[in-house]
């Protein structure tokens, strides 16, 4: 998401194998199968477990380089670009059915939907997704994200008009779609409508709180006493796979939503809440008057797990893995079989966490494991300025977090995650967003986007990890843990500094081997090790000048041993990158295209709202995925 809820944070001071569950005889299949090389060779069943890449390659000719396509310009056109020898294909807009059985509303090209019809269709602003294999590489539950909404774009008179039918739609224009894709002869991928997958969870979706802060005080609410029951989710930004087949997805920035019609106290000022009104939610649904209601806002802002394989599934908010503007989460697994959960909080000056299970994965998918991510201990980050880090428990009575200090339970802490990690002294990070990790070589790898607050009085002052002031263009942090991935230390280092080489501003420079690029926010390894990089200049950032020369936003490739970073996608005018996934194949890449023509505001003009971009179709500017293959049907990326 671009940089107004970023600058609400600041206010507040601020069945397919996935990757991780490939072996490494399965990447050098890959690996070796070269150019044109497509499906089979990843399809064998492969064990959980991520392992070091100690086993030794048996002769052959080596690999290929892992970057082997030829990098697309920097563009300014209102039009995704992607090199030579690939198609693009617009898939699942904003509006189009997400084909419920009985209930396929057409998109209304002048946005005049009812609520009841945006239920039955893709949400807006499309975020983290990720590809299910139902069949292999050739059918699929294509599971995305819907981050947020721009009025001005989802009504036909944007906000000139408040009515409980325009809560409703902007209640189901968030939240997750899940779709039944499948490729045709032709190469093309078709939604599958209907079908008994699809489904659509929202803003106003019942969904169950599980963990040690299930039934707290502090998510008790007049609607629900139990504490256990919550409407919807928000702000679903970033998303990942589980080991076990399920579907996580962080809850980002819903603080916005809320109302406060008098002075806020002061949990709710450090999660970001301020006397008055962002969005008009409250008046037609009162639980979004955080005064009269103040427990409610605690009920957001969790990592909720959804089996995506069974559309009756109640999706469950994991309340052990805390409470924050959490981006998303990434499962590695330790090599005895315990979950390993990194997630970055992307708010300014905010903290990277981590959550380690008590209990082993089970054989048996998300059934099996239903409980696997309610039991278990988060740590929160401190990076130490000689490169190396520590995970600092969150655990009730331990060093500051007592009751004394306000913390008298382990869910009170859960729920109050920022003001634990703030009294254990965890580095306050610049705007942590995607985390990814190669099981390879065990490295993971955070994107902090930027932090223009960074350095400025009253501010965080740079430290080791955070080494620029006002950061606009961001970095990328990679660490490797002590031991396993359960490891209490950690060794860090930075990948890279963002950033055009010929900004004037030495702060703003980078050291970027390759092609320049700013604000990384999506991060993905794909098999074969390319780390995957989705940025996000918003238009705060681009407004410094600083990111004018890097075009439109973009998605790059970068190979983890050399460094060097290439430019693959070029999306079209206002728009960010937002995620990435593959078949298991390798021969198809899912990215989303999130809001193109965004003014800088965020909210478009209802009388105007083609008038930044018209992507996809020639109309209304609608988020995307885009399905990008090569010709040839070779792998992506080589
Ligand atoms: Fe939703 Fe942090 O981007
Ligand atoms: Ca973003
Ligand atoms: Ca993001």
């Amino acid at each position: 998401m671009g940089k107004d809820f970023a600058s609400m944070e600041d206010s507040n001071r601020c069945a397919n194998p996935s990757i991780h569950e490939l072996s490494d005889p399965a990447r050098r299949q890959w690996l070796r199968g070269g150019l044109g090389a497509t499906v089979g060779s990843l399809l064998a069943p492969l064990a959980h477990g991520v392992q070091p890449a100690t086993d030794e390659a048996p002769p052959g000719p080596p690999p290929p380089p892992l970057l082997g396509f030829t990098a697309v310009p920097v563009s300014s056109a209102d039009a995704v670009r992607v090199p030579e020898g690939y198609t693009a294909q617009p898939l699942a807009p904003w509006g189009d059915p997400v084909g419920l059985p009985g209930r396929m509303p057409a998109f209304n090209p002048d946005a005049g939907n009812t609520g009841a019809e945006q239920e039955a269709q893709f949400g807006m602003h499309h975020d983290g997704l990720h590809y299910f294999a139902l069949e292999g590489s050739r059918r699929g539950l294509l599971v995305i994200n819907h981050e947020y909404v721009d009025p001005g774009l989802l009504f036909p008179d944007g906000m000139r008009s408040w009515t409980a039918d325009k809560l409703r739609k902007a209640q189901a224009a968030h939240g997750v779609g899940v779709a039944e894709i499948a490729l045709r002869a032709d190469g093309q991928w078709a939604l599958v409508r209907p079908s008994r997958y699809a489904r659509r969870i929202t803003g106003a979706t019942p969904m169950q709180v599980q963990g040690p802060a299930a039934g707290h005080a502090l998510l008790k609410t007049e609607a629900d006493p139990t504490g256990r029951r919550v409407l919807g989710t928000l702000g679903n930004c970033a998303a990942e796979r589980t080991p076990w087949g399920t579907y996580l997805t962080g809850e980002e920035n819903w603080i916005y939503l809320f109302a406060a019609t008098e002075d806020p106290d002061a949990h709710q000022q450090r999660w970001g809440l301020r006397k008055g009104v962002a969005a008009r939610w409250h008046e037609f649904d009162a639980r979004f008057n955080a005064t009269r209601h103040p427990h409610e806002p605690n009920r957001f802002g969790w990592i909720v797990e959804i089996d995506p394989y069974d559309p009756t599934s109640t999706p469950v908010k994991r309340s052990a893995l805390g409470r924050a503007a959490h981006e998303g989460a990434t499962v590695a697994m330790t090599r005895d079989g315990r979950a390993v959960v990194y997630m970055g909080e992307d708010a300014r000056s905010e903290y990277i966490y981590k959550f380690v299970s008590r209990d082993r994965m089970q054989p048996g998918g998300a059934k099996a494991n239903a409980t696997l991510l309610d039991h278990g201990t988060l740590y929160v980050a401190r990076f130490e300025a000689d490169g190396r880090g520590r995970w600092l428990p969150l655990v009730q009575g331990q060093g500051p977090l007592t009751a004394a200090r306000g913390f008298a339970d382990l869910g009170e802490v859960l729920v109050k995650s920022r003001q634990a990690s703030d009294a254990l002294g965890a580095t306050k990070m610049d705007r942590p967003e995607w985390v990814a990790v190669d099981p390879r070589t065990r490295e993971v790898y955070c994107a902090l986007t930027n932090n223009r607050n960074r350095g400025r009085p009253g501010e965080p002052a740079v430290d080791a990890a955070n080494p620029r002031a006002n950061n606009t263009m961001g970095h990328i942090i990679r660490w490797t843990e002590d031991g396993d991935f359960d490891g209490d230390t950690f060794a860090w280092h930075h990948f890279v500094l963002a950033g055009d080489p010929a900004n004037e501003r030495p702060q703003a420079r980078g050291n970027v081997k390759g092609d320049a690029f700013a604000c990384p926010d999506g991060l993905w390894i794909d098999p074969r090790g390319v780390l995957w990089i989705d940025t996000d200049m918003s238009s705060s950032v681009m407004g410094t000048g600083e990111a004018a020369r890097l075009g439109n936003n973009a998605m790059l490739a970068a190979d983890p041993r050399s460094g060097e970073v290439r430019r693959f996608l070029t999306g079209p005018v206002g728009c960010e990158l937002a995620g990435a996934s593959m078949t298991p194949d390798g021969s198809t890449l899912f990215v989303s295209i999130q809001h193109p023509g965004e003014t800088p505001s965020e909210i478009s003009d209802p009388d105007q709202p083609m008038r930044f971009s018209r992507w996809p179709d020639g109309g209304r500017p609608r988020s995307a995925v885009v399905a990008i293959r090569r010709r040839d049907g070779g792998l992506v990326g080589t």
